[in-house]
């Protein structure tokens, strides 16, 4: 199996971008703009300000520490982020523009919405929050298909100054009931279900399981009506969507928030323990979405611009919502899969809807890219203008392959480095300023100064490799996780202090081109989607048979990452294909079918050190069949263990 991750992108040539004089940004200005961001931030960031309608422009503009940790900008402002959206696109009098295209998982199943369609219907949801009883502060779990609701609830609870927490809905009840519990919510919206790939997704069902098992009592879930599958309504708590919506007052005005009030929780995973709630706040996330949509997709009015990710991840935040109707842009959103009905699904929408930017995941193009030219040549492709990329690294074959087969070798390719902490896109290359390297990212944006350091904190210079870390705050930096500031210091501060670490590995180039090699951390990246291996084993060790497990991610040639799991029976158990699909299961149940284990690996023992701790290295290393390079064992209680994983070992 070749490994996806680029070996050595930094050998690639540089390929010139296309000349546009429409440009918003052009190599000069891209150069002056960068310095001045790093010179003058204060300056730079009041500047970007000017992208927003503030109620009280703010004057402090950055106020923000890394030791001790307090990020804080535009603290004096006040604001709020669904008028920005949509209410003052309204007034300029583009509400006959289309702000939101949605396409079903069957195709051609399309409704939209301009901009004075969304102001309704955001008015509608938020009076029904409203009407429920959601107030400012409280938060909000939206446990949404990729219908025009999901998004319209999502700016409903900016609307009214609740906290939206996003649960992808591929999560399962377990999953969904620790995040509701985590951040207190009292307040649900999700659908009757789903529809992905012609299969329904029981959204409604798991929200039940996820509030019943749990014994968490909520104040109201409210159901939006979309497949029109049988669902069971609890009296007094459930509620349909169109039935509190009739009821509301048109209008429903926009609550004032400081710019630090918190705007959504999004859980992601990391190395230890359960998922953590990232907080962002209101007016820096605005500006930093607003501003690198604008310069990364070198957005021009009028033009279609679609983001594949699920509003249940960063990307579907930042730049399915946020950052395209800050814009005034044209956003499609779609329910479906990649592969469905047959493999020329996301061309064939690229063409029916006039797509000009086109952004997804390197795990789909690989996917795709499997599949031959031919479903990507049948459709009139034209229109694109742009392509990016982001999630995970993607390696240059399969950008080369975006870039000629989908871009016609004309368009140009972002590669977007970012996180769900980052709030925003950090490093990628500029459209039409900059050279693309096919497996680097490329340049940091305005205002990002990335530092490459060593084990020992010590800062890298010129062409190196790594461990990235930011040197100094940006405007859409995530502020804290919900409930637990310490966890948010520990995590991304003590490892280098005064530093925020990222968790990445990278390289860096003579043309000062930064290349992110993966994670250095025990997160695992399995189709774009973050996954902590302590979250997997803590599913596998709920088993009554297991009684230790470990789990490393292992190249995977569509996926990015696979999942390996060792796990270590009780003592007279022995493994069985019954016991296999029950572990599986079991992980299916605690975390969704995104963390269904690719490889299970029983093993009497694991290697550990003499203090106990288990030597990861080395089981990643036999997970990626590269036995050869062990490296030092002979920390290892009982060095016999290597052997014996090595000889059972099945070739995945
Ligand atoms: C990885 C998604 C290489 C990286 C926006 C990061 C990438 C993690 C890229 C964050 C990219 C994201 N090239 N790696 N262009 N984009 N990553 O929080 O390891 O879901 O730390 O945010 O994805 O994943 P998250």
């Amino acid at each position: 199996m070749t490994s996806p991750t680029p070996q050595d992108a930094t050998a690639e040539a540089l390929i010139a971008p296309p000349v546009d004089p429409e440009t918003w940004c052009t190599p000069a200005q891209y150069g002056e703009l960068y310095a001045a961001s790093l010179r003058d931030p204060d300056g730079f960031w009041a500047l970007q300000a000017d992208r927003i309608d503030w109620s009280a422009k703010p004057t402090r503009i950055n106020r923000s520490s890394f030791d001790p940790v307090d990020i804080r900008w535009y603290e004096d402002g006040e604001l709020n982020l669904c008028f920005n959206c949509v209410d003052r696109h309204v007034f300029a009098g583009h509400g006959g523009d289309t702000a939101l295209i949605w396409e079903g998982d069957t195709p051609g199943d399309v409704r939209s919405l301009t901009y004075d369609d969304l102001l309704r219907e955001v008015q509608a949801m938020a009076g029904a929050l409203k009407t429920l009883g959601a107030q400012k502060g409280d938060r909000v779990t939206i446990y949404m298909p990729m219908v025009l609701e999901g998004a319209i609830a999502m700016l409903a609870c900016a609307r009214i100054g609740a906290v939206h927490s996003v649960v992808f809905g591929g999560f399962s009840p377990e999953a969904l009931a620790g995040r509701i519990e985590d951040c207190a919510s009292r307040f649900i919206v999700t659908a009757d279900a789903g529809m992905r790939g012609g299969k329904t997704v029981p959204l409604k069902a798991n929200v039940d399981a996820a509030l019943e098992q749990h014994g968490i009592d909520v104040e109201a879930v409210l159901v939006v009506r979309h497949t029109g599958s049988d669902v069971t309504m609890t009296e007094g708590r459930d509620h349909w969507y169109r039935d509190v919506a009739a009821t509301v007052p048109a209008t429903c005005p926009c609550e004032p928030m400081g710019a630090e009030d918190p705007l959504f929780i999004l859980y992601t995973s990391g190395s230890t323990g359960k998922p953590k709630g990232v907080l962002h706040t209101t007016g820096g996330y605005a500006v930093w979405v607003a501003t690198t949509f604008h310069y990364a997709f070198d957005y021009r009015p009028g033009e279609v611009y679609w983001c594949t990710a699920d509003i249940g991840w960063v990307t579907g935040h930042s730049y399915s919502v946020y950052g395209p109707l800050l814009n005034r842009a044209t956003s499609l959103l779609f329910e479906g899969v990649p592969n469905y009905p047959d493999h020329s699904r996301f061309w064939d929408m690229c063409e029916r809807h006039g797509v000009n930017i086109f952004y997804t995941a390197p795990t789909a193009i690989r996917a795709l890219m499997r599949e031959g030219d031919a479903p990507v040549e049948r459709h009139d492709l034209s229109a694109l203008r742009l392509i990016g990329s982001v999630g995970e690294p993607i390696n240059p074959e399969a950008w080369r392959w975006y870039h000629r087969v989908v871009g016609k070798g004309q368009t140009p390719v972002i590669d977007t480095w970012w996180q769900t902490e980052t709030g925003g896109i950090m490093i990628t290359t500029l459209p039409y300023a900059h050279a693309m390297r096919p497996g680097s990212a490329g340049l940091p944006f305005f205002g990002i100064d990335p530092e490459l350091v060593d084990a020992d904190g010590n800062i890298l210079d010129g062409a190196t490799e790594g461990n990235l870390c930011i040197a100094a705050s940006w405007p859409g930096q995530a502020r804290t996780v919900y409930g637990d500031h310490d966890r948010f210091v520990q995590t991304y501060f003590s490892t280098y202090k005064g530093k925020y670490f990222t968790g990445d590995g990278c390289k860096r180039d003579e043309d000062g081109y930064y290349r992110i090699t993966g994670r250095v951390d025990d997160v695992i990246n399995v189709s774009g989607h973050r996954m902590g291996t302590a979250e997997v084993e803590s599913a596998l060790v709920l088993h009554p048979r297991v009684a230790e497990a470990a789990v490393v991610g292992f190249p995977h040639d569509i996926k990015g990452q696979g999942i390996y799991c060792y796990v270590t029976l009780n003592v007279g158990e022995e493994a069985d294909d019954a016991l296999t699909a029950e572990l599986k299961a079991l992980v299916r149940k605690e975390i969704g079918p995104i963390a269904t284990p690719d490889h299970l690996h029983f093993t009497p023992a694991l290697p550990k050190t003499r203090s106990g701790k288990i030597m990861r290295r080395i089981l990643r290393k036999i997970a990626e069949n590269d036995v050869g390079a062990l490296g030092d064992t002979s920390t290892l209680a009982d060095p016999a263990v290597v052997d014996a994983l090595i000889a059972g070992r099945r070739v995945v």
